[in-house]
């Protein structure tokens, strides 16, 4: 008698934990049925990454929409980091680094007078110019972008920052180097999109800047 009831117990248990199970498998469905709307937010975050100018692959700025707003004082300002080993002067002079008059659209590791490292000479070789998309990938992080470089600077993260400094690079001695037109309005999202994106650099600009 006492073994029927130690069975009808352990019987019980079983049932009872199938029933759990059974429930719970019933209620996943149930519990996780707010995920599809999850992805939407993923994609989202992707886009708030990239517009903050951190995320690991660049986007090239639209050159056409961003050099004729671009900030060249600002640019200017910020070439206060650059003073310690390049000139600015027409003269061209030669410092710890070449002269930077006119280097917008010049070809890399060209500068009179100026002895350039094996990576410049090697990059010279495969690029032919200096072009803003070159500028503004060197200028963010010259050792990571050109491994080998004496240009020991460690770059200029933010992105406006760079764009404001090609603005002004390009001011002083390469006018006339061409502004490509400003790419069609794409849909109406990617243009708000950006709105904000520019919106948030601003005020980071403003604090880099002091
Ligand atoms: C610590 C010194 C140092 C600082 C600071 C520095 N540079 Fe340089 N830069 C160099 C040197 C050295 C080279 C030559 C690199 C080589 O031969 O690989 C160079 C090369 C360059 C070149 C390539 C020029 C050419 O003729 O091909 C550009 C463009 C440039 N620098 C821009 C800048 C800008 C803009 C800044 C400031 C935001 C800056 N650099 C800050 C040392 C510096």
């Amino acid at each position: 008698m006492a073994d029927s009831l130690a069975f009808n117990k352990i019987a019980g248990a079983a049932l009872a934990t199938g029933l759990v199970i059974f429930g719970l498998q019933n209620l996943m469905p149930v519990i996780f049925h707010q995920e599809p709307p999850a992805k939407p937010g993923y994609a989202i975050a992707v886009q708030v990454s990239t517009g903050g100018g951190a995320a690991p692959a660049d986007v090239m700025p639209d050159w056409g929409t961003v050099l004729p707003k671009a900030d060249v004082a600002h640019g200017q300002a910020i070439t206060a980091k650059c003073a310690s080993c390049h000139d600015f002067d027409a003269a061209g002079t030669n410092a710890i680094g070449p002269g930077l008059y006119g280097v917008v659209g010049r070809p890399p590791g060209t500068h009179p007078g100026y002895s350039y490292d094996q990576a410049m000479q090697d990059f010279a070789k495969t690029h032919k110019a200096w072009t803003y998309d070159l500028l503004y990938q060197f200028l963010k992080a010259p050792g990571q972008f050109m491994p080998g470089t004496k240009m020991t600077f460690v770059g200029l993260p933010e992105s406006q920052d760079r764009i404001d400094v090609i603005a002004y690079l390009r001011s002083n001695g390469s006018p006339n180097y061409p502004i490509p037109p400003a790419k069609p309005a794409a849909p109406a999202a990617a243009s708000d999109a950006a709105a904000p994106a520019a919106n948030a650099t601003a005020p980071a600009n403003a604090t880099a800047g002091k």
